[in-house]
């Protein structure tokens, strides 16, 4: 089969493992050929691509980022999007795509294949709130740089008898902050399922000060809303699926706990740190074992389905059911962050 594979959306540590294995895999078992189209999907309206081969894949397992670059590009609001899509693949004889994204590019993909397009997906997201799959590759990579930047970020605040508040990536799920947040002992977490109430942050807050920890730790997730002001974000525009660039609520949050306390507060974003570098081992083998499937599944005929990680067997649902609505922290989550709390 002559197979195309692209990177939608923001990027993410893995999508090259996942590009890696679906290659070797399709060469060296089933005789296929591929190209990758770049920059997502505007690469396809571009018919833009490069060859993929064993040779210039070989390695890209270890590198961050995507080899294919990527891009926030919404073939349904592309006037004839669809019909260019259809012609792009019909002049490049692919017999099936393989789209690695999150929701948004995974909206596609499902377009696409109602459409009569042979599609497949893979879920991709540092954010971890995919429905249907227990883990997305990248989220590992994410919390371990988190975490790393808490644990450094500890060592100044106490120094300084600051509180630090630090902002980690979850636009609409708080599974980094979550994580990040406990296994870097922060002593406030605060995730964009549950509301911010100021005054219990506070009081976690005075606690430390009053009990001896003359310094304090914040972890707030970018898509947490501020009371009375709601989500933060660092310019009115927004993409072509309609969302907002979040960013700033650390900052907002740290200007309110120092106004509440009078202890001195600073902020860090952790920003694009989150989604760079090197992919960690599980993230490149989770990668590896997606990409198989996704190849396995053009093979199966799978359209429409997306490749999911349930328990510790990978297998696939359909695409709908996964962007239906994002994976999102529940009671469970919320218990441990309380339980590790100060008694207020
Ligand atoms: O969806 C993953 C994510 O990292 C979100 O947490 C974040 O809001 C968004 O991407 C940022 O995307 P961009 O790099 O396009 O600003």
């Amino acid at each position: 089969m002559r197979v195309c594979l692209l990177t939608g959306g923001g990027d993410c540590p893995g999508l090259n493992a996942v590009i890696y294995a679906a290659v070797k895999k399709g060469i060296n078992r089933y005789g296929d050929e591929f190209i990758g189209f770049l920059n997502g999907w505007r690469g396809v309206l571009d018919n833009n691509f490069i060859p993929l081969t064993l040779e210039n894949t070989d390695g890209i397992q270890l590198r961050g980022g995507t080899i294919l670059h990527s891009s926030r590009t919404n073939v349904k609001k592309v006037p004839g999007g669809i019909d260019k899509v259809r012609e792009v693949l019909a002049a490049n004889k692919i017999d099936a795509l393989i789209a690695l994204g999150g929701d948004d590019t995974q909206s596609v993909t499902q377009f696409l294949c109602e459409n009569g397009v042979h599609g497949v997906g893979v879920p991709k997201t540092i954010d971890n709130d995919i429905s249907g799959t227990d883990a997305t590759f990248g989220y590992d990579t994410a919390v371990m740089i988190a975490t790393e930047a808490v644990d450094r970020i500890r060592t100044t605040a106490d120094s300084h008898n600051r509180v630090v508040v630090i902002e980690v990536m979850g636009r609409d799920a708080g599974w980094i902050a979550y994580a990040a947040g406990i296994a870097g002992g922060a002593h406030v977490v605060l995730v964009p399922e549950k509301e911010i109430d100021i005054d219990h942050v506070c009081a976690l807050l005075k606690y430390n000060y009053d009990h001896g920890t003359h310094y304090a730790l914040v972890v707030v997730a970018e898509g947490c809303q501020l009371p009375e002001v709601g989500q933060v974000t660092d310019t009115a525009q927004v993409d072509s699926f309609g969302h907002v660039r979040l960013s700033g609520i650390a900052e907002a949050l740290a200007d309110l706990i120092e106004k509440k306390t009078g202890y001195e507060t600073r902020s860090v974003n952790l920003g694009h740190t989150q989604r760079g570098g090197v992919p960690t081992a599980y993230d490149r083998l989770l990668g590896q074992r997606y990409g198989l499937r996704a190849i396995d599944m053009v093979h199966e005929q799978k359209w429409g389905r997306i490749a999911v990680l349930r328990g510790t067997d990978i297998t696939d649902i359909p695409i709908k059911d996964a962007i239906a609505a994002n994976r999102r922290l529940d009671q469970r989550f919320f218990d441990v962050i309380a339980d590790l709390e100060a008694k207020v």
